[in-house]
C-alpha cells in the first residue's frame, strides 16, 4: 500500500490488500464506462500513473467522462478524494481558528474577496487555496491575478508563514497541494466534465483538506448559472461535501445559494475586484453583500468565535460597517506583493477601453438574466479559458446597470460590455443575436429572489 494513504486507511475501513492482477488504463476506463465500481487501489493506481506521466491526458479525459456519466458511490468518492489529497503535501492543523470557504462556482460569484477579510477581521484565520475559472464560471485566482504584481503562486512554506503570521492568505494551487486536482481540474474545464458530484466533491475536498483547516464553509450554487441547476442536485452535492468533511473529521457549514441570475452586477476579472472593494466600502450590490455576510458569519461561527451562526453574521456586519474588511483586504494585497493603494486606485486594474451599452427593448422589470450566456460571452472575449493553456484577459467584462427588481425604461442601458476596439463587431453581433436569450423584461414586478435557499451544519472536528 502506498504510504500516502496511511492516514485515510487509519481513519476509515481498513484497506484490503488487492492482490488481483492490475488492470490496464483502458480496462479501468472501460470498467467505469460500463458502470462498475472501481476499487480504492484501482483509483489510486490510475491517478498515480497519470501524475507519473504513464497515463496520458486523453486517457484521463476518458476516465473523467466515464465518471461523469456513471457517477461514483460514497466509497469511490472518498477514495478519489483521498488519493487526490495525498497526491501532494498535506498541512497540519496548527490552530483551531483556521476555517476556509469555498464556492462550487457561478457567474459573478466573487464573494471570497469580501468573505475572507471580514472573517479575518473577526478573528478567523483564513487559508484560501482557490481555483481557476471552470467552464462558464470565473475563478478566484484568475480574478485576483487582475491585480498587478499580486503573487498567487506562493510556495507552501510561504503560504503557511502568511497564514500564521497574518491570518489571511490567498493562492492558487501549486504542484505541492493536491497536484492531481490541479491537472484534472484543467482537463475537466475543457472536456465538459465539470458537473459531476463525485468529481466536484473530490476536487474541492482534496484542496481544502490539504490546507490544515478545522472546518469549511461551502457555498453551493444552485440555478441556471451554477453547475447544479436545481435544488435536488444541489442538495446531493451538499450531502456529499458534508459527508466527506465528516469522514475527515472536519466541521462543515454548507449553504445552497441562488445562482439563477449573476451574483452582483459585475462579470469579469478586474470589474469583479472593483465590485468587491465597493462592498467592503459599504456600497455595492445588496445580493452580493447579503450572501457574503452569511458565509463570513458562518466562518466565524465554525471557528468557535460566535455562539450561533446569526451571532457570527452580526459580528461580520459590524466589521463591514467599521471598514475592517476593507483594511484586511488591502493588507492581504500588500503582503502578497500587490499595490499598497489598490482600494483607492481602481485605475491600477486593467479595464478594456471600449464600453458598449446594451439597451432595453422595452419598459418593465427583469424576469430573466441568463448567467451562462453572459459567462460564456466573457470567455469569448478572453476573460476565461477555452483551452487549458489560454491566457486570461483580465480587462474585459460585463456590468449590469439594472438588476432584479429595478424599474427599467425602454432604450436605457441595462448593461455595458467592456471590450477592445477589435472586438466591436463581435460585441454588436452578440447583443443583436443573444439579447432575447439572455434578457426577459416584463411589465409586472419580478418575483422576490430568495438568496440563501438552505443551510446545513455538521460538527465533526477532531484533531487527528
Ligand atoms: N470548484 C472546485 O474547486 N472544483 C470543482 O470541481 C468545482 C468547483
Amino acid at each position: 500500500m502506498n504510504t500516502r494513504n496511511k492516514k485515510f486507511d487509519q481513519n476509515n475501513d481498513s484497506a484490503q490488500a488487492d492482490n488481483r492482477p492490475k488492470l490496464s488504463p483502458a480496462s479501468l476506463i472501460a470498467k467505469k464506462r460500463d458502470g462498475q465500481v472501481l476499487s480504492k487501489n484501482e483509483i489510486q493506481l490510475f491517478i498515480d500513473q497519470y501524475l507519473q506521466g504513464e497515463i496520458a491526458d486523453y486517457q484521463m479525459s476518458a476516465m473523467l467522462m466515464a465518471i461523469y456519466l456513471q457517477g461514483m458511490d460514497k466509497k469511490e468518492t472518498a477514495a478519489l478524494t483521498n488519493t487526490m489529497l495525498y497526491s501532494g503535501r498535506v498541512l497540519e492543523l496548527k490552530d483551531a481558528h483556521v476555517i476556509d470557504k469555498h464556492s462550487t462556482g457561478g457567474v459573478g460569484d466573487k464573494t471570497s474577496f469580501i468573505v475572507a477579510p471580514l472573517a479575518r477581521a473577526c478573528g478567523v484565520k483564513v487559508p484560501m487555496i482557490a481555483g481557476r475559472g471552470l467552464g462558464h464560471t470565473g475563478g478566484t485566482v484568475d480574478k485576483i491575478e487582475a491585480v498587478p504584481q499580486f503573487n498567487s503562486g506562493l510556495s507552501l512554506d510561504e503560504f503557511e508563514n502568511n497564514l500564521y503570521t497574518h491570518g489571511l492568505v490567498l493562492m492558487g494551487q501549486t504542484e505541492e497541494i493536491a497536484p492531481a486536482d490541479k491537472r484534472m481540474y484543467a482537463l475537466r474545464d475543457v472536456t465538459a466534465t465539470v458537473e459531476s458530484i463525485p468529481l466536484i466533491t473530490a476536487s474541492i475536498m482534496s484542496k481544502k483538506l490539504a490546507e490544515g483547516a478545522r472546518g469549511f464553509v461551502f457555498d453551493i450554487k444552485a440555478g441556471r448559472g451554477a453547475f447544479m441547476k436545481d435544488l435536488k442536485s444541489a442538495r446531493l452535492l451538499m450531502k456529499s461535501l458534508t459527508e466527506t468533511g465528516a469522514r475527515f473529521k472536519r466541521d462543515v457549514l454548507a449553504s445552497i445559494t441562488d445562482m439563477s441570475i449573476p451574483l452582483g452586477r459585475a462579470i469579469g476579472n478586474s470589474l469583479e475586484i472593483i465590485e468587491c472593494i465597493e462592498v467592503l466600502k459599504g456600497r455595492g450590490p445588496e445580493d452580493l453583500k447579503q450572501v457574503s455576510l452569511h458565509l463570513a458569519g458562518g466562518m466565524v461561527y465554525l471557528a468557535g468565535l460566535a455562539k450561533t451562526h446569526s451571532d457570527g453574521i452580526k459580528q461580520v456586519t459590524k466589521a463591514l460597517h467599521r471598514g475592517e474588511g476593507l483594511s484586511w483586504f488591502q493588507k492581504m494585497i500588500t503582503w502578497q506583493n500587490g499595490p499598497d493603494n489598490l482600494v483607492d486606485h481602481y485605475e491600477i486594474l486593467p479595464i478594456a477601453p471600449v464600453k458598449t451599452p446594451i439597451l432595453a427593448h422595452k419598459k418593465g422589470f427583469f424576469h430573466k438574466i441568463a448567467p451562462i450566456e453572459l459567462g460564456l460571452f466573457l470567455v469569448e472575449l478572453g476573460g476565461g479559458r477555452k483551452r487549458k493553456e489560454d491566457k486570461i484577459d483580465h480587462s474585459v467584462g460585463i456590468v449590469l446597470t439594472k438588476h432584479w427588481d429595478e424599474q427599467i425604461e425602454k432604450g436605457e442601458p441595462i448593461a455595458y460590455i467592456y471590450h477592445h476596439p477589435h472586438q466591436t463587431n463581435q460585441v454588436q453581433d452578440f447583443i443583436k443575436n443573444s439579447y432575447d436569450d439572455i434578457f426577459k423584461i416584463s411589465s409586472s414586478r419580478s418575483p422576490k429572489r430568495k438568496l440563501i435557499l438552505e443551510t446545513s451544519i455538521k460538527r465533526s472536528f477532531k484533531h487527528v
